[in-house]
């Protein structure tokens, strides 16, 4: 998508053909900055510290990893390279729990180097792989897309409404994938279509994800407000939100989904005011192997993001200011659990479809389908 009119994914081959470059999203909204990543570890980190994130770009960031892990061990003899790559996988896979497609991306890295001859075709198998998963995640968003536009297109009909006012929570847009986003690739299809869209974007608090959605929505043309994470119940209250849209780091085979905390309250909100709560829902963001959202891991993060508030001053220098007394304590979960009743439907690549349909409908390829974890059944 669009920065300053310019062309950009959020992860790329760089062009020494050996390194990966991403957007550094802690930057974002006021800089941007490609960093370099050269190792596996550095990946990791990156992903950890969340200079990405978003589920489908953990997932590519992964991808990326294991190429550059098997970059890193291709002089090894072929038993000590397979034993260097185990332990590379294990330190990505770690790195973030809640979104799937890390494991998944790892997953599919996994069934590629199989049947690898020799650590030099691994490497080229690798980067085959990265690079299939990254284009797969594009063309995965652009058909999410016109699903979620057909859908909202026949919603406004039946509303006869001017405009659609569309509320959403966190960003699953372009940043949070290789490109398009999910929930953002169903808005560009829209604007693209000359639908009238105004976003209302929550704040998302503790790290703030909503300035990263403004920020990419305004850069593609798409009008938008920032609220802050209480306003959505008012909002909906009033019937100034046609539909809520939001993202998944994992849905369960049930239909339970994993999102960003507070996507649950929005989903109350949306509940008790009849407002439709739609999840944008990638296949590699299903996890047909977690029962329900009881068993999905829940990263807790530090303290600290919810203790301080980073951002720019009026004078436009870098600040990270907090509004608590030294000593204040704090809980910092990451997602929460939407119960799979409290969504009306579930927007995919292969169409939209409720709780009872989704397992049939993204029933993967048992090869390419993550290895069970903890909670799993
Ligand atoms: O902690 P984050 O910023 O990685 O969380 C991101 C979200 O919760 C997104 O909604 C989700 O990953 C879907 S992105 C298409």
């Amino acid at each position: 998508m669009l920065i300053d009119g310019v062309q950009h994914r959020t992860i790329r081959v760089a062009v020494d053909g050996a390194s990966v470059e991403l957007i550094d999203q802690r930057e974002l909204p006021f800089a941007v900055r490609f960093e370099t990543v050269r190792a596996h570890r550095e990946m990791a980190t990156a992903i950890r510290d969340m200079h990405l994130r978003g589920a489908p770009l953990i997932g590519a960031a992964a991808a990326y990893g294991a190429w550059l892990a098997c970059r890193e061990f291709e002089a090894l003899s072929p038993s000590r390279f397979a034993a260097a790559l185990d332990a590379a996988f294990e330190t990505l896979e770690a790195a973030r729990p809640t979104a799937v497609n890390l494991r998944w991306a790892l997953s599919r890295q996994r069934a590629a180097l199989a049947d690898a001859g020799d650590p030099s075709d691994a490497v080229r198998r690798a980067l085959a792989e990265a690079t299939a998963i990254a284009d797969g995640d594009v063309a995965i968003n652009a058909a999410l897309g016109r699903h979620g536009a057909d859908l909202v297109e026949r919603l406004r009909a039946e509303r006869g409404l001017d405009r659609v006012r569309v509320l959403t929570h966190c960003n699953a847009g372009w940043l949070a994938t290789v490109d398009r986003g999910t929930v953002t690739a169903v808005l560009y299809e829209l604007r693209e279509r000359g639908v009238p869209l105004h976003v209302w974007v929550d704040e998302t608090r503790p790290r703030n994800q909503g300035a990263l959605t403004s920020w990419e929505l305004t850069q593609n043309g798409v009008p938008n407000t920032v609220v802050c994470d209480n306003s959505g119940g008012h909002l909906m209250r009033r019937g100034e939100v046609d539909l809520v849209l939001v993202g998944t780091d994992r849905t369960a085979r049930n239909g339970d989904v994993a999102n960003k905390i507070g996507t649950y309250l929005k989903a109350l909100a949306a509940r008790d005011n009849g407002v439709p709560f739609f999840v944008a829902l990638p296949s590699p963001s299903f996890d047909p192997a977690m029962r329900d959202g009881d068993a999905i891991p829940i990263e807790e993060r530090s303290p600290e993001e919810v203790l301080y508030v980073r951002g720019r001053d009026r004078s436009g220098g870098d600040a990270s200011v907090s509004p608590y007394a030294p000593g204040a304590r704090a809980f910092n979960p990451g997602f929460d659990v939407t119960p799979a009743r409290l969504v009306t439907g579930y927007v995919t690549e292969r169409g939209v479809f409720d709780a009872d349909g989704l397992a049939a409908a993204l029933s993967p390829d048992p090869a390419l389908s993550p290895v069970p974890g903890p909670g799993a059944s």
